[in-house]
This record gives C-alpha cells, structure tokens and sequence, in this order.
C-alpha cells in the first residue's frame, strides 16, 4: 500500500527481515505515518468500523459453524442446540445475527458518506468500484446465511429469490434447477448455501485489502473534496486517526451489544422460529430490513423480469455513478443544489425501505412506482444536468483554510480546475 514511512530497521533481526520482507515499513507506511487529511469528520470511522465488524462476522462464524449441521433434518434443530446447550452459544448466534445487521447499517451510512462528500469521484473511481464489489458479496453472504437456520422465512425468503432467476429468457428454468441442485430449494441448496456462506466472507476481505490499497494509493477524499497540497494539510495516520478510530469503535460497539443483549430478535422475523415447512406458505415472505429498499424496487414493476432488471440494475447503477456526475466540485458541503437533491435521495431510500414491508398492495405499489422512478432519477437524470446548473460555492484554497477559516476562497471553479485528477 502507497505511503512513506520513516522507519529504519535497528535490531539486527529486523533488519534481516526488512531486507527479506519489508512488511513492518509496509504497515507502518500503511497505518502509521500515513498521511491522512487533518479535518476528517465522524463519518469516516465508519470504514474502520466495517472492518471490525467484519473480524467479528467471521469469528463468531467460525465457532457457530463447529456446531451447525447443514442438512434440512436437522439444521434448525441445531441451531437450537447452539442457542441452549453450547456454552455461550446463545451469545454467539446474538453477534453473529445482529452482526449482520449491525454491518449493513455501517455500510449504508458508509455509502451514503461517500456519496455526500463526493468520494466517488476521481481519482477515488476504483475504491467506489471496490466498494460496490463488496457490498454485492455482503448482500449474497447475508442471503445465503439467513437460510441457514432452516426457519419458514429461511426457506420461503430463499424459494422467492431464486425463483427470480427463472425470470431470465431461454435459460431461466435451467439457472433456478442448477442454483437449487435440484427441483425445489431443498438439501443440496442448503448444503451448498453453508459452503458459499463460509467462504464469501474471506472473499470480502481480500476485495477489502485492494479497496484500501486503492484509497491509499489516491489518498483519503475529506469533508472539503479538496486535495491535500502541503504537508499542514495532512497529520500521520497514528495516532490521531487510530485513536479516533478506536474511540468510535467502541461507541458502536455500545449500539451493538444493545442489540445483540437486550432486544436480539428485535430486527429478526417471528415466523424464523418456525421450521421450515415446504406445505405451508406464510401470510407474508418479507427480507431482513436491509433487502427491503431492493425487495419494493423488485415489487414496484408488475412484469417480473422488469422487476429483477429494476432491482439489480438499482445496483448496478452505482458502478457507473463516477461517470454520471457531472460536477467539477467533489465535495456536497460546497454544492448548494446537491445537497438538496441529497437528501431527498435519502427519503427516497428510507420510503422504499418502508415500503418493502408493506403487503404488494394499493395504495403501496403506486408509490413504490414513484419512489423507484425518482431513485434512477437520481443518478440518470439530476446528477447529470446539476453539475451544468448548479453554481457551487466559493472553495476553499486549502484544507487548512477551510479548517481556520471555515471555507471561503477562490472561486470553485478555478480551484477545481487545479485539483490534481
Ligand atoms: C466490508 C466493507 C468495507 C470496509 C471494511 C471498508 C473500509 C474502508 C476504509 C477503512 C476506508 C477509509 C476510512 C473511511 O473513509 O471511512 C474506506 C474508504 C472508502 N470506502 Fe469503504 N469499506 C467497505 C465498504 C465500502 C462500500 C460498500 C463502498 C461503496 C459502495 C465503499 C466506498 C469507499 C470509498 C469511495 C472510500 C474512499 C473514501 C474517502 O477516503 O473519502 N466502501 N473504506
């Protein structure tokens, strides 16, 4: 990963290492000296927060797997031998479940930084493809385990999503058979369900490595969008950056362990205690929360091969969004209009979110139309003309003039046509 570091091997032993393998300058040019911008804001521990809850997903993965069984017969029995029997065990599958939820909600409030502060943009193009990457691989992992208890929302959650594929011409029927590995979701779905749910995570974390090569190799975007240009502008990375990051963690650590140890099936559905029972269909197949923006997308076109183009294309539309923005201006904080449509892309979400609970019905499915109409909008329609019509605010000459000035300066104009791309 980019940076310098000061360091100079001085025992004997590390410089024997350092010649071999320079891996300690590495992680100190990395994590240590790394020049990070001085006014980073609260909204940027939230990738030092996805990484812990990443090491937790996978250790308490790790355990619960030693004591699951991926077999139709007995998995949900299992898991209920884990909830009283493992030692422990309870608390486990607590983290490991409210993990889940507690890492999309760091994810989402990730995304929708970046989306903000315009860290999109170039040069950062790669770390955002990155990050879609990695939150495709997040949604499938989150799928795949959700069946593994074998619960009615389990499998009723599963046969409605794999069922989409079948939407897909010519060769649809054959997709869902060969995804099932067999004619229903059944035991060779569940087994390969558990086999792609252990490895997807560890797959995240190497996309996780390049996305933070990425970033490192650019340097960090900051509430500004305007790039570091003398060394006042940056501080090292440790331990002001490490600290801050800390406390943070810990800070959401306390929302979490709210969740997991006093309200654990809070975000959880009821009929998920139920053993899957392939006769009985329930009143009404939802997703976890974090499907449900996507799942009244999904809902919101009558044809269902429109419905699953929509949904994924809902998706999809981000890895192009660094060429769909127009603006010459990185940062929202400067773009009076933006900032605006912002937030009402934000409500946009939340309404589908709502939505996506609510039985296909009227009056649901017509504003799920609007609302999924606005969201490609969004990116196909107002990013693309506001960067034309929006006139942004005056940009400050430097990080540190924004930092002690509060930000007034040159023109916009002139000092994003001299920010390096
Ligand atoms: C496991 C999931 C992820 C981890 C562990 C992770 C980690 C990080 C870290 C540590 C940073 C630097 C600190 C910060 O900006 O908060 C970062 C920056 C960034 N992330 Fe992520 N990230 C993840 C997912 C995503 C996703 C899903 C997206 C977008 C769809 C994304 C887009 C970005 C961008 C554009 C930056 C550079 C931003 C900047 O420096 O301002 N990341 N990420």
């Amino acid at each position: 990963m980019a940076g310098h570091s000061n360091y100079v091997p001085q025992s004997a032993g590390a410089k024997w290492l350092e010649s071999r393998l320079p891996v300690i300058s590495l992680v100190r040019g990395s994590f240590v000296d790394f020049p990070t911008p001085k006014n980073l804001n609260y909204w940027w521990t939230f990738g030092g927060i996805l990484f812990f809850v990443l090491i937790a997903q996978l250790i308490t993965g790790i355990v619960l797997a030693m004591h699951y069984t991926p077999n139709t017969g007995l998995a949900f029995d299992s898991v209920e031998h884990i909830m009283r029997d493992v030692n422990f065990g309870w608390m486990l599958r607590y983290l490991h479940a409210n993990g889940a939820s507690m890492f999309f909600i760091a994810v989402y409030i990730h995304i929708f930084r970046g989306l903000y502060y315009g860290s999109y943009k170039a040069p950062r193009e790669i770390s955002w493809i990155l990050g879609v990457i990695i939150f495709l691989i997040m949604m499938g992992t989150a799928f795949m385990g959700y069946v593994l208890p074998w619960g009615q929302m389990s499998f009723w959650g599963a046969t409605v999503i794999t069922n989409l594929f079948s939407a897909i011409p010519l060769v649809g029927e054959e997709i869902r058979t060969w995804l099932w590995g067999g004619f229903a979701v059944d035991n060779p779905t569940l087994n390969r369900f558990f086999s792609l749910h252990y490895l997807l995570p560890f797959m995240i974390f190497g996309v996780v490595i390049l996305h933070v090569w990425a970033f490192h190799t650019t340097g960090n975007n900051n509430p500004s969008g305007v790039q570091p240009k003398t060394k006042q502008d940056t501080i090292p990375f440790h331990p002001y950056y490490t600290v801050k990051d800390l406390f943070a963690i810990i800070v959401f650590m306390i929302l979490f362990a709210w969740f997991a140890f006093y309200l654990p099936n809070y975000m959880g559905h009821p009929d998920n205690y139920i053993e899957a029972n392939p006769l009985v269909t329930p009143a009404h197949i939802v997703p976890e929360w974090y499907f449900l923006p996507f799942y009244a997308i999904l809902r919101a076109v009558p044809d269902k091969l429109g419905g699953v183009v929509a949904m994924f294309g809902a998706i999809a539309i981000l890895f192009v969004l660094p060429w769909l923005d127009t603006s010459k201006v990185r940062s929202g904080a400067y773009r009076p209009l933006f900032k605006q449509f912002f937030w009402i892309f934000v409500l946009d979400c939340i309404i589908l979110g709502y939505l996506g609970a609510k039985p296909a019905e009227p009056p649901y499915v017509l504003i799920a139309q609007i609302c999924t109409v606005y969201y490609f909008a969004h990116f196909l329609v107002i990013l693309p003309l506001l960067g034309f019509l929006e006139k942004p605010r005056p940009l400050p000459a430097s990080i540190s003039e924004a930092v002690l000035k509060g930000g007034s300066g040159k023109p916009a104009a002139a000092v994003a046509a001299s920010e390096t791309n």
